[in-house]
């Protein structure tokens, strides 16, 4: 099965994409289309921009017990309709992916995805032969190991050091990438009582941002002296680029920055509520600043959603029991499209933080680059469609979004994973050329 995706607009001009088998066999200026020769499909792009598809190192697909919230098929769906083509899945999971039965379980339930997708390990403090069993069988779809040093929304913790040290040590030993959520437990427990507030517009106070501070210097002073791989998650504030920027050396660490961390601040809590409401917590004026500048300045590696679906209905409770996070599969990459066309972003730069690199931090074959031998994952873009975002139309089950409302220029018109558009509600998700 052959198919041509005719006038393409890539990074290099006009072109037609020639693929066979899911993989791109061929690329040529538009003009040259004929020496393709016979192909069984021509899908004409009409001069929409053609960008690798996104590949995102931070969702929460949930599932299982906590399919109410969201499960493999409407995530995967959400990520087509965002342009997204890979997932990698947290193991916050019930039950938690931190042993070989419960892998084996998620995967079954993963069956169902729409888009590619590997997995994380999540650490304990009791876990260290689990995770072993695990990486010794060498799988495939294992992305690497999570590590949470604070209780964030139903995960298990690593509190103690030496244990740390020794998850470090085994991701070394199998060249796997551990992914932390940085904020430390014990200064968490000391601010919260310090500040016995009960209030969504004092969460970046209760949740202070010494807590994430302290937890990132931590791990880049351990991984340091061990030499493991580590990738900071949804970095939140100035001083801990500040604090990366000193340790990255040797390609050893790497780090995520969110949408929303980028683009907002605890200022819109008063418009949104515990909608608003994650972890680390929305922070300053100045701390956006600061990763805008990571992000121009090759700090910041990567772009992750941290899609963190939860029930409107959880979401709406009191402060202190609505869960943190929202779904953000469906508006990164349109926020992204926006701030190329404000200027703030160039789209190289954009296509490095959302595909180029995650494959290569995580070691993905062929994938993360538009080029002849690659998998044909691509997201297909018009740059000058003006668009509202509208929640309410999320194929996630969670249908609101502290972006709700907000109005952008750049839409994604389709999503090829493989080399195929998949067929579900085709019309619908990725809309018509
Ligand atoms: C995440 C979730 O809901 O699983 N929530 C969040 O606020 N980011 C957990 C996490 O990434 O910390
Ligand atoms: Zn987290
Ligand atoms: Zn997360």
């Amino acid at each position: 099965m052959s198919v041509i995706l005719k006038n393409c607009l890539l990074i290099e001009g006009l072109s037609n994409i020639l693929i066979e088998e899911g993989k791109i066999v061929d690329i040529k200026p538009s003009e040259q289309s004929e020496t393709f020769g016979t192909v069984n499909e021509t899908i004409d792009i009409k001069g929409n921009l053609v960008i690798p598809g996104v590949i995102d190192a931070h969702v929460h697909v949930r599932d299982l017990q906590q399919a109410y919230k969201e499960d493999w098929e409407t995530a995967s769906m959400a990520a087509l309709a965002g342009g997204v083509t890979t997932i990698f899945d947290m193991p916050n999971t019930l039950p938690a992916t931190i042993n070989l039965k419960n892998l084996n379980i998620k995967r079954k339930a993963a069956e169902m995805s729409l888009v590619n997708y590997k997995f994380f390990i999540g650490a304990t403090n009791s876990n260290q032969k689990d995770i072993e069993e695990i990486l010794d069988k060498n799988a495939p779809d294992i992305a690497g190991i999570k590590v949470f040093l604070a209780g964030s929304v139903s995960n298990e913790t690593v509190t103690d050091e030496d244990i740390l040290k020794q998850v470090f040590e085994l991701a070394k030993q199998y060249d796997k990438v551990v992914v932390i959520h940085t904020e430390l437990q014990e200064l968490l427990d000391k601010w919260q009582q310090r500040l016995p507030y009960n209030n969504i517009l004092k969460h970046n106070a209760i949740r202070n941002r010494q807590c994430a501070i302290k937890g990132t210097e931590l791990v880049l002073r351990l991984s340091e002296v061990i030499g493991n791989k580590i990738y900071i998650a949804h970095v939140s504030t100035f001083e801990e680029i500040e604090l990366i920027k000193k340790y990255k050396c040797n390609n050893q660490v790497f780090c995520e920055v969110t949408p929303h961390h980028l683009l907002l601040n605890e200022s819109i809590l008063e418009k949104v509520g515990n909608i608003g409401k994650v972890n680390p917590p929305l922070r300053s004026e100045k701390d956006n600043a600061a990763l805008w500048q990571a992000i121009n300045n090759g700090i910041a590696d990567t772009i992750g959603t941290d899609h963190a679906p939860h029930t409107i209905e959880e979401k709406q409770q009191e402060y202190e029991k609505a869960p943190s996070g929202f779904p953000g599969l469906e508006t990164c990459l349109l926020l992204l499209l926006n701030e190329v066309n404000e200027g703030n972003l160039k789209l190289e730069k954009l296509i490095e933080l959302t595909s180029n690199n995650p494959a290569k931090i995580f070691q993905l074959e062929k994938r993360g680059e538009i080029k002849v031998g690659n998998f044909a994952d691509l997201s297909v873009i018009d740059l000058n469609k003006k668009w509202k975002i509208n929640a309410s139309a999320f194929r996630s089950k969670a249908k609101y979004s502290p972006f709700d409302g907000i109005e952008v220029k750049g839409k994604v018109m389709m999503t090829f994973v493989d080399g195929k558009i998949l067929d579900v509600s085709k019309e619908v998700i990725y809309g018509t050329i």
